[in-house]
């Protein structure tokens, strides 16, 4: 449980906020790099920690992210004119280059004003299928995190983005939540073969209901993000998971430890491990990611990127699961914006279905989240030992604010880690083995320590 006050400060993220100055300290991936398809093309507008920006790609192929507003009077540049090496402002026609510089004043005819003067301009560069941004203090920016999948070619990458009407924390503590995936997503397990289940004293019948669900390994769900298992099942009737957590170099891992059904002898074993402050890397998911990233105070983008083959149509996946039309000009494209279906109350009477939503874990995901409320107050909250991995995340935030209040970086920023070696993991292990030889890579702190 936090205080109110504490709430606040984890949840708030605009410019001079406790938590809005820590998370411009990483790099953020703000925007999908195939919003920007060609050199020249239709700039977009990115809201990111509760600022407005235009991004555009110029005639060289180059990102540019910049302040939204031109600094002559303010109209958007994303209404602008994006041609031969700069982004045009429609109303004068001042002119800017990737890096801020002013280009062109045509209704000034002297120079001086141009040469003194440079509009507000951020690092951004491109990695897996993502456009990263640095907002932070000009020369502060700490190594470039290298994922696994952040140097796939697009046709080897499926990007699909949802964004969710609440505040980030809500979708954040849902991605590293390993207790409600056997409850919440019972329908998926059902899906994928995992037969008759208990809830508590409900016996779940475990017929497929969804069966157009997306589901990790079948035709058309391939690097379906949230996916509870591997196919086929999953192997344990324990709904209590014990939780172990280790701090690491990028934040920190968890493993959710569930006794075997029939197998006293063995453990079914999810480890998850989270960069901070945006992604996490989920256990029995293919080679990828969810990320999330607040857009404001009360909504976010719940970003999955995941490694395909090459020839799996990865670039197509995109487009099919993002959509946008990067030609229209508004806040944000609106078939991104989840839109839940009804819930089908006939279905859970009948026993059919656990929690009566059709198309999989993230929009039964998405209903619990924004079910919160725009921004929940953990004050009314009650923790269990299965939170165990949530209280660890909001503790390094905490530490972090901390931190940065007092002229200090952040934590996790990965000093010296080799980010493309982060691994979660979903598997039965004897319940001898140390579940840390299942991600070496991680370089879990075996006795979890309070890092100064
Ligand atoms: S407002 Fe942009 S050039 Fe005047
Ligand atoms: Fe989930």
């Amino acid at each position: 449980m936090l205080t109110t006050e504490e709430n606040e400060v984890l949840c708030r993220v605009g410019p001079g906020t406790p938590m809005g100055k820590v998370l411009r300290r990483y790099w953020t991936p703000a925007f999908q790099a195939g919003d920007l398809p060609e050199p020249d093309c239709p700039p977009i507008r990115v809201t990111v920690l509760g600022e407005d920006f235009a991004a555009f790609r110029d005639s060289s192929g180059r990102l540019g992210f910049l302040d939204e507003l031109c600094c002559h009077r303010g109209a958007s540049l994303t209404l602008g004119r994006v041609e031969e090496g700069g982004i045009r402002c429609l109303y004068h026609g001042w002119k800017y280059a990737v890096d801020g510089t002013i280009l062109e004043t045509p209704n000034l005819a002297t120079s001086t004003f141009r040469e003194r003067v440079k509009h507000g301009a951020y690092p951004v560069r491109e990695a897996g299928g993502l456009g990263w941004v640095y907002l932070g203090p000009p020369g502060t920016e700490p190594p470039f995190p290298a994922f696994s999948w952040t140097d796939a070619a697009a046709d080897e990458l499926v990007v699909s983005e949802m964004i969710m009407d609440c505040n980030w924390m809500q979708v954040q503590e849902g991605s590293i939540d390993s207790s409600h995936v056997a409850i919440l997503h019972l329908d998926t397990l059902a899906t994928m073969g995992a037969g008759p289940r208990n809830v508590g004293s409900f016996e779940f019948s475990g017929e497929p209901w969804d069966l157009d669900m997306p589901v990790p390994g079948r035709r058309g769900g391939a690097g379906r993000p949230g996916g509870p298992g591997q196919p086929g099942g999953w192997p344990s009737d324990d709904n209590a998971p014990r939780i172990e957590v280790e701090n690491t170099p990028f934040g920190f891992h968890y493993a959710a430890i569930r006794d075997v059904t029939g197998e006293p002898g063995k453990r079914f074993v999810r480890v998850t491990a989270f960069a901070m402050p945006y992604t996490a890397f989920i256990g029995g998911v293919a080679s990828g990611a969810v990320i999330v990233v607040p857009r404001d105070d009360y909504t976010c983008s719940s970003i999955g990127v995941f490694k395909v083959p090459k020839g799996a149509g990865g670039a197509a996946a995109s487009r099919r699961a993002g959509g946008a039309d990067p030609a229209v000009w508004g806040p944000e494209p609106e078939n991104r914006r989840v839109r839940l279906p009804r819930q089908d109350r006939a279905a859970m009477a009948a026993g059919k279905s656990f929690a009566g939503f059709r198309g999989g874990n993230r929009i039964q995901d998405a209903a619990v989240q924004m079910s919160e409320g725009p921004m929940y107050d953990r004050a009314k909250e009650h923790l269990v030992p299965a939170d165990l991995a949530i209280i660890r995340m909001r503790r390094l935030f905490a530490d972090s604010v901390r931190r940065v209040e007092a002229g200090q970086a952040p934590l996790g920023l990965g000093e010296g880690c080799d980010f493309a070696r982060i691994g979660a993991a979903s598997q039965i292990i004897d319940a001898g083995q140390p579940w840390q030889d299942l991600v070496p890579g991680n370089q879990g702190v075996r006795e979890p320590v309070r890092q100064a």
